[in-house]
């Protein structure tokens, strides 16, 4: 692909092709291996493999298994906290939750040491406190409103898995543990059990691949779903999302995740993995398979191809960003 389509894909007959090579020579990859801490994540076939692209201009392309269903794990806690940000605003939500990358695992046990806040929204203690935030604005209404919002992002009617919340919730001490520490620096006020809870039912919405190409392509068109025209996130909650999910979103490898592949994107232990190049487009993939640090192999690997071949690094200079893309839009 030339340098001067980079970016313009509504109308261009390459992407499928480009995503189907970019498939083909990395379905034979085996690294990794399938998240099994949460019980029910472990029987994923780790064969599955999927991948999308969704324009701001509304189109959308994808191969292999983009329809089939996982479970949206840690992608979710950049959803939510642009909806945070949309209802409370920078300040307070700041207040609670710092945006300093963390370097540490996404399940560390660890607060900055200056602030006692959680370190960023990206890791489990910064999650936890948002979706506490979510329940204190929106009480037993939260739930809904999660869904409510990330499905008008995906632009369909998202449910929770049952299996994978009750397998979760079984099992996860962890997180409680982290929760009581986190009423403990007084990042969460009251009773941590119902946030914990309403966080593992949050980490356990069904997803597709498509749908997070397109929840993706929300946020890369500033809050508004390019196929249903609603703005489902406001413009300024957006724009922190993107910044925190690009400097925090890969956990302990973003620096690295920055420098080679640049652009925000958010993984999930299931899987799943969601980037947004701004104004252009959502890409997503699902491969079961995941690094020491929770992130898919081969979504990781077929991101790096994308951005190589589609010149989407943010600081390429074969990617012509908004400007490229505004002078083209159908109007
Ligand atoms: O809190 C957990 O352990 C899971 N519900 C989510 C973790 C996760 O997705 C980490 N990401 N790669």
């Amino acid at each position: 692909m030339n340098a001067s389509s980079a970016g313009i894909l509504s109308d261009d007959p390459e992407p499928l092709a480009i995503l189907t090579a970019v498939h083909s020579r990395l379905i034979g990859e085996r690294d990794g291996a399938v998240a099994d801490y949460i019980p029910e994540l472990a029987k994923a076939d780790p064969s599955r493999f999927g991948l999308a692209i969704a324009t701001t201009t509304g189109a959308c392309y994808s191969v292999g298994d983009a329809e089939l269903e996982f479970t949206i794990q840690s992608i979710s806690k950049a959803f939510a906290y642009c909806l945070a940000l949309e209802i409370y605003g920078r300040e307070k939500v700041i207040e609670r939750v710092g945006v300093e990358p963390s370097g540490d695992a996404f399940n560390g046990i660890v607060f900055d040491p200056h602030t006692n806040r959680p370190f960023n929204p990206m890791v489990n203690a910064g999650a936890i406190t948002v979706t506490a935030m979510l329940q204190d604005a929106a009480g037993d209404s939260a739930l809904k409103l999660i869904l409510d919002r990330f499905s008008e992002a995906a632009g369909r009617s998202l449910v929770v898995c049952e299996n994978v919340y009750h397998s979760e919730a079984q099992t996860g001490h962890r997180n409680r543990a982290i929760g009581y520490l986190l009423r403990n620096v007084g990042a969460i006020s009251g009773n941590c059990e119902p946030a914990v809870d309403l966080y593992f039912r949050q980490c356990s919405i069904l997803v597709t691949a498509n749908d997070l190409a397109r929840m993706g392509a929300t946020l890369a068109n500033i809050g508004q779903n390019p196929v249903t025209g609603r703005q489902v996130y406001s413009v300024a909650a957006v724009r922190d999302t993107l910044s925190v999910m690009f400097s925090c979103g890969m956990y302990d490898y973003s620096g690295n995740w920055i420098l080679d592949v640049g652009f925000p994107a958010k993984s999930g232990v299931s899987g799943g993995l969601a980037g947004v190049i701004n104004r252009q487009m959502g890409i997503a993939s699902y491969s079961a398979p995941v690094d020491v640090k929770g992130n898919s192999v081969r979504g990781m690997a077929a991101f790096r191809q994308l951005s190589d071949e589609l010149g989407l690094h943010a600081f390429e200079w074969s990617n012509y960003g908004s400007q490229y893309l505004r002078a083209r839009a159908p109007q």
